[in-house]
């Protein structure tokens, strides 16, 4: 790849309600960079380099959700799975406009291999695409996440939390444990981290968990690996070692902030998802 390639080349796009700046090269075609503004369907991401164009397009267009089976749903969000090899297109389009805001040098125009798993909030136009993740049909290297993405316009509002609660939630019901593939973003860093942090903290805080809990113990009530698990404890400042073995202690630090971090959420309204709405069996 050449370096003018990554050069950003849209300057401005339009998406349901939302106007937004590109981060990153995508390839669009290549007469889109021309454009003042390009016009993307929410529903079906098909992409159009001008308004006459565009207006042409919705009045055909008939979906009004991400087009696969919705595996759960609550007061707030819906997740739908969607086969990259039963929906090419619509994927392909999702990866395009992911691209736009993720700084990898390949973009997976083979969806194939891939389920995509899409966040939606729901009104009376429709399902409103929110962010998604992608995720391996068969990860060699037991990864839970391929690409992981929160449209600008919803990010720092917690929905990242959600995308990565989900996915941990579908490696729980694969009996597996999952890790995020690397490198992550930095941004996609940050999300993890913060995750992470909170989960392990929740984890060792709940009602009438025992002190002698284990790593991997945590690993198993989280489906985090145990290496990540070992890396969120060392960065909590949590791990001691003694007579050969792993320590963990609940810092007064860890807890103050955590109980901060409580008090902001519920100011907030902190989203969770409900494992009992998830309904989905992991493909066999
Ligand atoms: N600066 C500092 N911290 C940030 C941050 C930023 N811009 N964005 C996220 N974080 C951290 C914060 O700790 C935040 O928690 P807080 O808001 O309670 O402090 C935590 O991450 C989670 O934030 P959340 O609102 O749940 O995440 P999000 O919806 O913004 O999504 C990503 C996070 C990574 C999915 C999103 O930034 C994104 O799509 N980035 C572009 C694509 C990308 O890089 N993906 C990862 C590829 S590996
Ligand atoms: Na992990």
């Amino acid at each position: 790849q050449t370096e003018i390639s990554r050069v950003r080349n849209l300057s401005r796009i339009q998406m349901g309600e939302f106007e937004m700046e590109p981060w990153y090269f995508s390839p669009y075609p290549s007469s889109f960079t021309d454009a003042d503004l390009i016009y993307i369907c929410e529903f079906c991401l098909s992409y159009a380099p001008s308004l006459t164009e565009f207006t042409r397009h919705r009045a055909k267009c008939t979906l009004l959700h991400p087009p696969g089976n919705e595996i759960y749903r609550d007061d707030h969000v819906s997740f739908f799975e969607i086969d990259g090899r039963r929906q090419r297109r619509w994927c392909r389009n999702l990866c395009l406009l992911s691209k736009l805001f993720l700084d990898h040098k390949t973009l997976y125009y083979d969806v194939d291999p891939f389920l995509f798993y899409c966040m939606a909030t729901r009104d009376k136009k429709g399902c409103h695409l929110v962010g998604y993740f992608s995720k391996e049909k068969e990860s060699a290297e037991g990864y839970n996440v391929a690409c992981i993405l929160t449209l600008p316009q919803y990010q720092r509002k917690g929905f990242g939390k959600l995308l990565i609660a989900f996915s941990y939630e579908l490696s729980k019901r694969e009996g597996k444990l999952g890790s995020p593939e690397k490198p992550l973003s930095d941004l996609g860093l940050l999300g993890y981290r913060a995750y992470w942090a909170e989960t392990v903290v929740d984890v060792l805080t709940e009602d009438g968990r025992s002190s002698g809990i284990s790593v991997e113990d945590i690993g198993s009530m989280s489906a985090m690996t145990t290496a990540d698990v070992l890396h969120t404890l060392q960065n909590l400042n949590m791990l001691r070692y003694s007579k050969g073995q792993h320590v963990i202690v609940l810092t007064n630090a860890v807890l103050e902030a955590r109980e901060k971090q409580k008090e902001k959420e519920k100011i907030k309204g902190k989203r969770r998802i409900e494992p009992e709405r998830l309904q989905w069996k992991a493909p066999t």
